[in-house]
């Protein structure tokens, strides 16, 4: 028994914003972040919401699943960016979309969130548990970016992409893996509210995303390509048999660092980190659905989901499409 992709969608805030745009705030030039990320440009939130994002791609991901709301049994958000500590924005997503039958939380677990919850959503069918999930990874990152920080603010967009699953016979997810390691938690860090009570001064507050960018980068380079082998090795395939690597957008340089060390060709990578930026959890979905929509992918595709992220975490799944 496995899951398998029956709908996608996707969302992406209004407001683009171009290189050149962000050139005007810190000092860069759209030549270095081209050369340094692949970025070109990102969608920006003027309004829209993790919550209000999540809901649009996963009525999209609904409506071509041919399933109406009421339907879903479990609804699970990936975010590191939610609006309110309370509720969660997998409630607030339920509530705008009336998936009334549904049990609804979130999954933080950063850029590898989508895939953490895509497992979550696999063990509790496996379990008997449920038979169906509406798994959405949604972001609003530039409100906990540092606009003045040039090392930062070039990397990230907003937006949500979303998958619904339905229980399987054959094929589906073939093999999973996920690694943690809160040991380089301080690789990539950002602050929530201070411990402030009538027993406690508060200390000064840096609620920002701060990022080591080197050790970020050789983490992912070094570490994805070994969970993408581990995940293939599971489902008894090599990394040959796969026809597209759907992995993490947060840098084109990471991405060709993978392809070389699989010894796979970098046209089975396809790639919207130019349109979009890093969009941590939602990146993932959202190209997964820009593949999907335009008619990439086909039944019977062996595809390669994998992310990593603030954890430090990493995932891989093989999936028979
Ligand atoms: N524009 C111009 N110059 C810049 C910029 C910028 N935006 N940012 C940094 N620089 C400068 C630095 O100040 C430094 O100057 P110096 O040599 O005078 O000190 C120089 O460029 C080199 O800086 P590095 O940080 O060494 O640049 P690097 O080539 O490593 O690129 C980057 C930085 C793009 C952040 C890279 O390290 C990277 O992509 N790391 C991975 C980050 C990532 O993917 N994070 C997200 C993953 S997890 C998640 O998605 C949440």
């Amino acid at each position: 028994m496995s899951i398998r992709i029956v709908g996608t969608g996707s969302a992406l805030p209004e407001k683009q914003v171009t290189n050149e745009e962000i050139a005007g705030l810190v000092e860069t030039s759209d030549e270095w972040i081209r050369e340094r990320t692949g970025i070109g440009g990102r969608h920006v939130s003027t309004g829209e919401t993790v919550a209000s994002l999540a809901a649009d791609a996963c009525m999209k991901a609904l409506e071509q699943a041919g399933r109406k709301a009421g339907e879903v049994e479990l609804l699970l958000v990936a975010t590191c960016s939610p609006e309110d500590a309370l509720p969660c924005a997998a409630c607030q997503v339920q509530e705008k979309i009336g998936a009334v039958n549904a049990v609804a939380f979130d999954v933080n677990a950063a850029c590898a969130g989508f895939l953490f919850a895509l497992h979550t959503a696999w063990a509790y069918v496996e379990a008997g548990i449920y038979e169906n999930a509406l798994i959405a990874g949604s972001e609003v990152l530039s409100k906990i970016v540092d606009w003045n920080d040039r090392g930062t603010c070039i990397l990230f967009g907003d937006g949500a992409g979303a998958v619904m699953v339905q229980k399987c016979d054959t094929g589906g997810v073939l093999g999973f893996v996920q690694h943690s390691d809160g040991r380089k938690g301080s690789a990539l860090f950002c602050g929530n509210r201070q411990l402030a009570n009538p027993y406690v001064r508060p200390a000064a507050a840096d609620s920002y995303v701060r990022m080591d960018g080197r050790e970020v980068f050789s983490f992912a380079v070094k570490q994805v390509p070994l969970t993408i082998e581990e995940a293939l090795k599971k489902a008894g395939l090599t990394p040959e048999t796969v026809d597209l690597f759907v992995l993490h957008q947060a840098n084109r340089r990471i991405i060709e660092g993978i392809a070389k060390r699989l010894g796979v060709e970098m046209c089975r990578f396809p790639m919207n980190l130019d349109r979009v930026g890093n969009t941590s959890s939602a990146a993932i979905p959202v190209l997964l659905d820009e593949l999907n929509r335009r008619g990439q992918i086909s039944r019977g595709q062996v595809i390669v989901l994998s992310g990593f992220g603030a954890g430090l975490t990493c995932g891989a799944c093989v999936l028979k499409w």
